[in-house]
C-alpha cells in the first residue's frame, strides 16, 4: 500500500494522515415551500444526528495520478441486526466504486481546500446508505472538509467550514454541527437546538433504520413534491400533503423567520425528549415518495406491528426510521424487518449523536484498503 508523504507547509512538517468522522441524520420535521428560480425548494427542518458515521481519512502526497489531484476511494460497510460492529462488503464496495471520481461530494470538498502543488487521497469508510435520505455524501464532505482542514493545517474556523460546506450540499453544515438542529434557507442555515453525545445516555432516543432495496434521488422526489402540490392547490404553493391524513399542512408561520423560531409549537413538539416527539415527527416530502415507492408505507406499517412507537421516512427517502421506546425494541422490530420485501437491511442506532470529529485512529472494524 502506498503511504503518503507529510506536506511540507514552511518549516513545519504536517501529519502525514488525519481521520475525521460524522454523522448521518434523520428529519424530525420537514417543511418545503414552493420551488424559487434557484430550482431549489426553502425549507424548514429539524435535524437529529445519529450514530450512524462515516470515517474519512485523508492524505497528502504526489503520487495520486498526473491529471487527477484528488483521489477517493469507497469501502462500504453493513451492520447486521444484531452485530454491534459493521462489516465490510466487497460486493457494495465494487457496486459503488463509480461514485470514486471527481463528482464525489468528498471529493469536491477536499478539492475546494486543496492549495496547488499538494495531492489528496480520500478514504472512506462508509456506513450510511447511498442516496438514502441519511445525508451520507453530506457526511462524507463534512468528515472530508475537517480532515483536510487538519491534515493541511489551514486553521480554517466551525464557520469557514460550514460556509464551505454549504456550496457543497444542503446537508453539510448539520453533518458538521450534529445534536439536533434547526435548518432555514435550503435547510443549510442552521441553529443548534440540542447538543448530541459520545455515547448513548438515558436522555437518547434510539431508532430502527430500514434500508431498501433501490436508493432514491433527491432531485427526483422535489419533482414528484411540485407534481403532487400541483395537482392539489392548481400552484406549487408553500403546502404539501401531510404524510398521515393526506391532507394540506402549510410551513409553521413561526418558522419561516430564522428571529420567531422559538415558541412555535412545532419546534417545541421536537425539542421533547426520547419518543415524547412522536406526535410531532413531520415530513412533507413522504407523499412524494411513497408516490414512487408504495411499497415504503408498507415497510413503515411493518415497523409500527413489530412494536416500533412511530415510523416515519428520512429526509428525502427512501430509508424508513421507526422510533423506539428503547434499544431492545430497536433490535427486535431490526430483526423483525430483515428479509422483509424490498428491504436491503437494517440497522439500530441512536441519536442525537455529536458532530464532525477527528481521530488518533480508524475504527476496529474499518480494514486496511490493501486488504480489498
Ligand atoms: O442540496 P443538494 O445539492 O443535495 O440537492 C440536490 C437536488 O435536490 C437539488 O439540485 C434540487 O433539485 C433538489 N433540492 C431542492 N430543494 C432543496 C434541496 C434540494 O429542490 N431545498
Amino acid at each position: 500500500m502506498t503511504r503518503f508523504a507529510s506536506p511540507d507547509i514552511g518549516a513545519h512538517k504536517a501529519p502525514s494522515s488525519v481521520i475525521a468522522s460524522a454523522p448521518g441524520k434523520v428529519n424530525l420535521g420537514l417543511w418545503v415551500g414552493p420551488i424559487e428560480s434557484s430550482g431549489y425548494h426553502p425549507l424548514t427542518t429539524v435535524f437529529e444526528s445519529v450514530a450512524m458515521r462515516e470515517y474519512v481519512e485523508a492524505e497528502a502526497g504526489d503520487d495520486v495520478g498526473s491529471d487527477e489531484r484528488v483521489c477517493v476511494q469507497t469501502l462500504v460497510y453493513r451492520l447486521a441486526p444484531s452485530a454491534r460492529e459493521p462489516r465490510f462488503d466487497r460486493d457494495l464496495t465494487r457496486e459503488f466504486a463509480s461514485l470514486d471520481g471527481p463528482a464525489n461530494l468528498a471529493a469536491r470538498a477536499a478539492q475546494a481546500l486543496r492549495p496547488a502543488g499538494v495531492s489528496l487521497r480520500l478514504t472512506i469508510h462508509k456506513t450510511l446508505p447511498v442516496a438514502g435520505g441519511m445525508a451520507g455524501g453530506s457526511a462524507d464532505a463534512a468528515a472530508a472538509l475537517t480532515a483536510v482542514n487538519h491534515l493541511l493545517e489551514l486553521r480554517l474556523t466551525d464557520e469557514d467550514l460550514a460556509e464551505r460546506g454549504r456550496h457543497l450540499g444542503a446537508d453539510v453544515p448539520a453533518c458538521l454541527l450534529g445534536g439536533v438542529s434547526l435548518g432555514l434557507g435550503r435547510g443549510d442555515r442552521m441553529r443548534m437546538i440540542a447538543s448530541g453525545t459520545a455515547r448513548p445516555t438515558s436522555q437518547s432516543r434510539w431508532w430502527t433504520l430500514v434500508f431498501a432495496e433501490k436508493g432514491l434521488s433527491t432531485p427526483r422526489v422535489f419533482a414528484e413534491f411540485d407534481r403532487l402540490s400541483m395537482a392539489v392547490s392548481g400552484t406549487t404553493e408553500a403546502t404539501a400533503p401531510n404524510a398521515s391524513s393526506g391532507s394540506t399542512s402549510p410551513m409553521p408561520p413561526a418558522l419561516t423567520n430564522p428571529g420567531e423560531t422559538i415558541g412555535s409549537r412545532e419546534l417545541l413538539g421536537l425539542s421533547r425528549k426520547g419518543t415524547g416527539i412522536a406526535g410531532a415527527l413531520h415530513n412533507a416530502l413522504a407523499p412524494a415518495a411513497f408516490s414512487l415507492r408504495p411499497e415504503l408505507e408498507e415497510i413503515g406499517s411493518r415497523c409500527l406491528a413489530a412494536g416500533a412507537t412511530k415510523w416515519m421516512l428520512s429526509g428525502s427517502g427512501p430509508t424508513v426510521a421507526a422510533l423506539c421506546e428503547t434499544r431492545d425494541q430497536a433490535r427486535r422490530v431490526s430483526e423483525e424487518l430483515v428479509g422483509a420485501p424490498a428491504v436491503r437491511g437494517t440497522a439500530v442506532t441512536w441519536g442525537p449523536a455529536r458532530g464532525v470529529r477527528t481521530h488518533h485512529r480508524l475504527p476496529s472494524w474499518c480494514i486496511d484498503r490493501g486488504e480489498i
